[in-house]
């Protein structure tokens, strides 16, 4: 009931002015505002929040707090008593505030401290392991780095040409007409009547030989898109293309340089072997098979019982491509070959369907660690 407004307002107030001019009456009123004061600087030093301290500072301070109502009282202090006891009501109110600035400094350090000791990470705590294993490169790209490194070891130099291509690149410059039967073998994706969805990585051949005059060694990776979708085959896969062009390049360096890639590829122990094929843009062709992994050449499910498996195609680089890009036919030669990066991982790793390598099926995925 004390704490009701009347009594804050009006009752308590009255009270500290009367005892505030009975002691300056008796000559002790420094007494009771030192009491005041007192009890003030203990309350604040207690506080443990800057909001706990803004309320104890509004008690004496504020607008209804006890020091301001010694204030307004002034009127009430006989005239001759007055400049006394305002001089030392004002003395104890800049006492007052400067008490709260320097308890305010405090209990915002003490604050931040709590909320720097709340924030504190301790290192060498152990991590939180958010999955099983880190992720792994996709068997794709595992493919495609080692064959890049597999060639850039023997002196090829990197070349990647655009997805979106044109006819002439992509057909006409590699001695593929447009009535030319060749172009079923490739079923297209047409952009515009002219310009196409790149169906194989040899237009870059051609974009590399009308820069560059011989010697070239040219390895060009890239995705290629056919209108063909089954177990073995997708709309979307990677080809890894390679064109050597100088004097005097024969069969034999290309049968040569393939022995050494499938050892690397595969095992210390594959062979190779070329059938007679067509491209348009080799002559002559060939298809190119790897002796079995999985079987050593025996014979099994996976090479069908041939112990063989065809991994790419190659050939010599046909004279009128050669001509076609400035080349000099007659003082240069060279061959050329292309081959699917998927179809390379798929062997490597006995897997019976392309799918899995756009599933994105994590426990598929997980397998191919270092
Ligand atoms: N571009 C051919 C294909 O995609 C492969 C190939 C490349 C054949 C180079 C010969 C020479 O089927």
């Amino acid at each position: 009931m004390r704490e009701n407004r009347w009594y804050r307002e009006i009752c308590r107030p009255m009270h500290v002015v009367h005892r505030a001019l009975f002691f300056i009456k008796q000559g002790e009123s420094m007494n009771d505002l030192t009491q005041l004061q007192e009890r003030a600087i203990e309350e604040a030093k207690a506080a443990q929040s800057s909001r706990a301290l803004y309320e104890i500072k509004m008690k004496y301070l504020g607008r209804t707090g006890e020091v301001t109502a010694l204030l307004k009282r002034m009127k009430e202090i006989p005239a001759e008593e007055r400049p006394a006891y305002g001089k030392q009501v004002n003395a104890l109110r800049v006492a007052l505030e400067e008490l709260f600035a320097s308890c305010e400094e405090a209990v915002k350090e003490k604050e931040l401290a709590f909320r720097i000791s709340q924030e504190k990470v301790d290192v060498t705590m152990p991590g939180k392991r958010v999955r099983k294993q880190k992720g792994t490169l996709h068997p794709v790209t595992r493919v495609k780095n080692q064959l890049i490194d597999i060639f850039a070891g023997m002196g090829f130099e990197i070349f990647e040409g655009p997805e979106i291509e044109s006819e002439y690149y992509n057909f006409t410059a590699l001695n593929t007409p447009a009535d030319h039967p060749a172009r079923d073998m490739q079923d297209t994706f047409y952009v515009t009547d002219e310009f196409l969805l790149r169906t194989q990585t040899s237009a870059g051949q051609i974009r590399l030989m009308e820069k560059k005059q011989p010697p070239i060694k040219m390895l060009s990776p890239g995705r290629v898109f056919r209108s063909d979708d089954d177990a073995t085959h997708s709309p979307m896969f990677h080809q890894m293309e390679g064109l050597v062009v100088d004097k005097n390049i024969t069969l034999c360096d290309l049968q040569g340089m393939l022995d050494e890639f499938a050892r690397v590829m595969f095992s210390e122990t594959s062979k190779t072997r070329l059938r007679p094929s067509y491209f348009p843009f080799t002559e002559p062709s060939v298809e190119v098979d790897v002796s079995c992994a999985a079987c050593g050449g025996k014979g099994c499910s996976l090479c069908k019982g041939t112990g063989w498996i065809e991994v790419l195609g190659a050939g010599m680089v046909n004279r009128r491509v050669l001509e076609n890009c400035g080349v000099d036919p007659d003082e240069y030669s060279g061959f050329a070959f292309g081959m699917g990066v998927e179809r390379i991982a798929m062997l490597k790793y006995g897997m019976n369907n392309i799918k899995l390598l756009t599933e994105n099926d994590t426990r598929f995925l997980e397998q191919f660690k270092d």
